[in-house]
């Protein structure tokens, strides 16, 4: 038995034996909810070809600590061939803890690969909605198709989740969420709904109600509901621009420790994640998931081992290049020196056909500055204060079958060509990027903006748009197909959804075509 496997069986035994107790102290009175302990619906995620992770948290009282106390609870949790639950092929209970705030993670195995579900939990003689997922297809297999969504950035006071509202409705195997699922600060800029408890989070409780009220929102809870996601973090589920790679033995640096494991505690209380439950400010986040022989995400953690953001550095501190001197300095990592192997071996030696590096942050390189024959690289939160990481993964791309960067982060939309080397721009084109916007964050667009002309200074980039919406994609042996799906408003509960652009990668040619 590994460490992990023992722990989780530990603890499982435990929350049986206070379960136990708890039995004994009152054997004759079966446990009633008085209200519904299911108000965060209910989530699957990380597929396997032979299972799926079941999630709910019973939260009767869900914005002021979930309302359950302390007391151990035992779940029922049930997967069905069908709707209405009547032919169920698994079964089992898990013992609820408030220690995880009577969250359930349950690692469902021996289903049939490539074939969708239902699931529903039990407790207290209440019945959670029910769910639908699906499982991935076998290794060995080469899907035909494979239809998946990628989003990020659910800012819930600067706008409704219109964006989900339309994203449950999509025909999709598998939805990506790519970080900032909670908003870790109080509400800023142009306030659509308020959060119930004001201000900052920084103690487990904080997180908890904040990522309680976000998932109380019903569009989130229906594309949870519809699709199994695969979700990595970003900045927000901790603190503004945070950077994980600092030195645990440092006494200055406890007290951003003690939040950091509060919001990592929190994240994995909430969201279907195949992990281990976090130990203190750990939490091994970064893994890799197949779809057959057709797809492998590399699903990274770029905050938990990054090393500290250089300060943004102007003239005349800047080099020629114009990177800050501590941007290429090759002894900081954005990902640790672990991840980063793991991700160069991966890629690699991956037989599949296109390789996702599935993350938070813009991967590109972009120019900011207006003046021809100056640069500014002011990225200094994404992987243009990383560069030697970066140049790593590019390198490693030439040996990669169709590798495609997914990420987030911007609050706008960007299709990229990834060059070998980003200051020749006749250098070869290796990749692709396909940056995703907002869901909510930042609101409705002051002046709506689409530009498919690649800007003088930025000939890498073949596609900007600041609508706020998700990206949705076909992917087939020979193709990927990406469309830009931007929503009306995010100001109203209700909006349509349109595509903006269409965007294409053919097998063996890096870099995306307008369709
Ligand atoms: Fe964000």
């Amino acid at each position: 038995m590994n460490r992990r496997a023992f722990l989780e069986a530990s603890a499982r035994l435990a929350a049986l034996a206070a379960l136990g107790q708890l039995g004994a102290c009152i054997p004759s009175q079966p446990f009633k909810f008085e209200k519904d302990p299911f108000t965060l619906g209910v989530a699957s995620g990380d597929p396997l070809p032979d299972g799926v992770v079941l999630w709910t948290r019973l939260a009767p009282d869900p914005l002021t600590g979930g309302g359950m106390g302390t007391a151990p609870v035992e779940v029922e949790w049930l997967v069905a061939n069908d709707e209405a639950m009547k032919d169920v092929v698994r079964s089992g209970t898990y013992g609820a803890t408030g220690d995880l705030a009577h969250s359930v993670h349950v690692e469902v195995s021996g289903l049939e690969p490539d074939r969708v579900y239902w699931y529903r939990f039990r407790a207290g003689g209440a019945e959670s909605p029910i769910g639908q997922t699906r499982t991935a297809p076998a290794a060995g297999t080469m899907p035909q198709a494979l239809r998946f969504a990628f989003a990020s950035c659910q800012n819930y006071s600067q706008g409704y989740y219109t964006a989900h509202a339309n994203l449950a409705r999509e025909d999709l195997q598998v939805v990506f969420f790519l970080g900032d699922y909670i908003y870790e600060g109080t509400a800023r800029g142009d306030i659509v709904r308020d959060y119930s408890k004001r201000g900052w989070s920084f103690t487990l409780a904080d997180y908890r109600d904040r990522y309680a009220q976000y998932k109380t929102d019903r569009d989130l809870q229906s594309v949870h509901a519809a699709f199994p996601w695969i979700v990595t973090w970003d900045d927000h589920e901790v603190e503004n621009n945070y950077a994980g790679g600092i030195d645990k033995e440092d006494p200055r640096n406890k007290a951003a420790l003690i939040e950091r494991a509060a919001g990592y505690q929190a994240f994995y209380e909430h969201l279907p994640v195949r992990t281990p439950r976090p130990q203190g400010p750990e939490l091994k986040l970064y893994r890799s998931l197949s779809y057959g022989g057709l797809a492998k995400f590399f699903v990274l953690d770029t905050r938990q081992y990054r090393s500290p953001e250089v300060a943004l550095c102007r003239e005349p501190e800047q080099t020629p290049s114009g990177y800050c001197p501590a941007s290429v300095d090759p002894a900081r990592t954005m990902l640790g020196a672990e991840q980063r192997a793991w991700l160069l071996q991966g890629l690699g030696d991956s037989p599949s056909s296109w390789n996702f590096v599935t993350q938070s942050v813009r991967f590109a390189q972009q120019d900011s500055s207006s003046e021809l024959g100056k640069h500014i690289f002011d990225g200094v939160d994404n992987w243009m204060g990383y560069v030697a990481d970066r140049q790593m993964i590019l390198d490693r791309f030439t040996g990669t079958r169709n590798p495609v960067v997914l990420s987030g982060d911007s609050h706008v939309n960007f299709v990229y060509d990834l060059k070998r080397d980003f200051a020749d721009p006749a250098s070869a084109t290796v990749g692709t990027e396909l940056l995703v916007t907002s869901i909510s964050s930042d609101g409705d667009p002051f002046v709506e903006q689409t530009q498919f002309t690649p800007p003088l200074k930025n000939p890498q980039l073949r596609f900007f748009d600041n609508h706020r919406g998700y990206v949705r994609c076909t992917l087939e042996p020979t193709r990927l197909t990406a469309d830009f799906r931007a929503v009306s408003t995010v100001r109203k509960p209700i909006a349509t959804v349109s595509t903006t652009a269409t965007f294409v990668v053919d097998d063996g040619k890096p870099g995306a075509v307008r369709a």
